[in-house]
């Protein structure tokens, strides 16, 4: 496990493009897991500057959500699906039949979460894991007290989430519920890069820093991985 502290958002996205440009050339048809919120867009814009220089290309990747509402379509504006064509797919050269975003509005939640573990799988697992940092220690939507086995299931938003949530969009209409890859998924990536930064995370790495897992806080599960870098905003190591 490593920790790299970053005073500099920039710095900190150029970095984690970095990491992301060396898996893609040492094997362009890579399987990653992509987080959505405000962490990853800097990188995002990144990689999508990368893209316009020739200087990467995701055209030959597998690219995997990890979560999504429940009861939002893909085409709806608020959808994670939607967040990751506007800021990321639509702007490189990503191969639909390789992009795989869970499908908040099926039928059957379940089995679209299932499916979609049936995609990493085809993939041949995730080669690289990029996570945020929820305020209450969330990966993806893996919820405190959520169990450490699972694999792609549908969750219960927790308080702490729903009012993050309300407090980013302004709006109160968000779905309570979601569809998640699960731990036991994410543990398996054969890479995991953790993008920790913006406000109200000291607590949960705090949680990170203390090393020893820790239900309350589900990132807590990936400090035994043997291939995590954690790339985090320098203000979030100040004491609490
Ligand atoms: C959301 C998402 C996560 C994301 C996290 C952090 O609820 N489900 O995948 O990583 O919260 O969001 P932000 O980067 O906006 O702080």
């Amino acid at each position: 496990m490593q920790f790299h502290w970053y005073e500099d958002p920039a710095a900190l996205a150029g970095h984690a493009a970095d990491r992301i440009a060396a898996l893609l050339h040492r094997k362009p048809d890579a399987a990653i897991a992509l987080p959505t919120g405000q962490t990853p867009l800097m990188l995002y814009r990144e990689l999508a500057q990368r893209h316009r220089t020739g200087a990467l290309s995701l055209a030959a990747a597998h690219l995997f959500n990890l979560d999504e509402y429940l009861g939002l379509p893909g085409r709806h504006p608020m959808s994670y699906a939607a967040f990751l064509r506007d800021n990321l797919i639509d702007l490189v050269d990503a191969d639909p039949a390789r992009v795989h975003l869970l499908d908040g509005a099926s039928a059957d939640p379940a089995a679209a979460c299932a499916a979609h573990d049936r995609a990493v799988e085809a993939a041949g697992g995730l080669d690289l894991a990029i996570l945020g940092l929820g305020v209450n220690g969330h990966i993806a939507f893996n919820e405190p007290g959520c169990s450490w086995q699972t694999r792609g299931h549908v969750v219960d938003l927790a308080e702490a989430t729903l009012a993050r949530h309300r407090e980013q969009t302004g709006r109160g209409d968000l779905p309570k519920r979601g569809l998640t890859m699960g731990v036991a998924t994410l543990r398996e990536a054969r890479s995991v890069l953790l993008l920790a930064s913006g406000s109200g995370k000291r607590a949960a790495m705090a949680a990170l820093l203390a090393g020893r897992g820790d239900p309350d806080w589900p990132v807590t599960s990936m400090l035994t991985h043997p291939d995590l870098l954690v790339l985090a905003e320098e203000r979030l190591r100040r004491p609490l």
